[in-house]
């Protein structure tokens, strides 16, 4: 069943021919606290960079003041994990055929900020902490995007050097 386009989504969520959109469930499952905003020079989908290693803008992270005790030890970070909610994307594809690739893949196996949890990571290189204000390099967000988290991001846990996504370095180059 196809799913009517809300007016919080883009023209670039038009279903491109072969992509497949499912019917979302009637109730969600849990809620989310959007604990800040992000604020970046981008005001539209196609202005941002197409992942956060793209990026060597500098952007802030405004924490909601509520929540700035948690940011003791923070500044000690070189590196975060920041969570963010792509509030622009629809939720109901589940193959898609972005543009820059030209051929379909399942939602899963897509970095894409379409997914029915529109949850995008980002692990950035902290410049400063200013109160609520955390200076940061590296995302690829609208301006105004919802924060939904911030963690420390543990190089000796959380890389993997060896990792692989087979589809994408198997991809034919132009
Ligand atoms: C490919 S996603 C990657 C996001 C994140 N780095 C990740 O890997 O989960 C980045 C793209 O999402 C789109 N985007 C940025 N902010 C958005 C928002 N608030 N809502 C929907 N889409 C957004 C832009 O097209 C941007 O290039």
């Amino acid at each position: 069943m196809m799913i009517p386009i809300t007016s919080r989504q883009q023209p670039e969520d038009t279903v491109r021919d072969g992509e497949v959109a499912v019917a979302l469930p009637e109730t969600f499952d849990a809620g989310v606290y959007f604990i800040g905003r992000i604020r970046t020079p981008w005001t539209t989908r196609g202005e941002c960079p197409k992942n956060a290693a793209e990026s060597d803008a500098v952007c802030t992270i405004e924490l909601d003041p509520r929540w700035e005790a948690g940011l003791e030890s923070v500044a000690t970070c070189t590196h975060l994990l920041v969570l963010y909610w792509m509030d622009r994307a629809r939720r109901d594809l589940v193959i898609q055929i972005p543009r820059h690739y030209g051929e379909r893949r399942g939602t899963f196996s897509l970095r894409s900020p379409v997914r029915p949890n529109p949850i995008a990571a980002s692990v950035v290189r902290l410049v400063k902490v200013d109160s609520c204000r955390l200076t940061v390099v590296g995302l690829d967000c609208i301006d105004g995007t919802p924060l939904i988290d911030i963690k420390p991001y543990f190089a000796s846990s959380d890389a993997v050097p060896e990792a692989v996504v087979g589809w994408h370095r198997d991809r034919k180059q132009d």
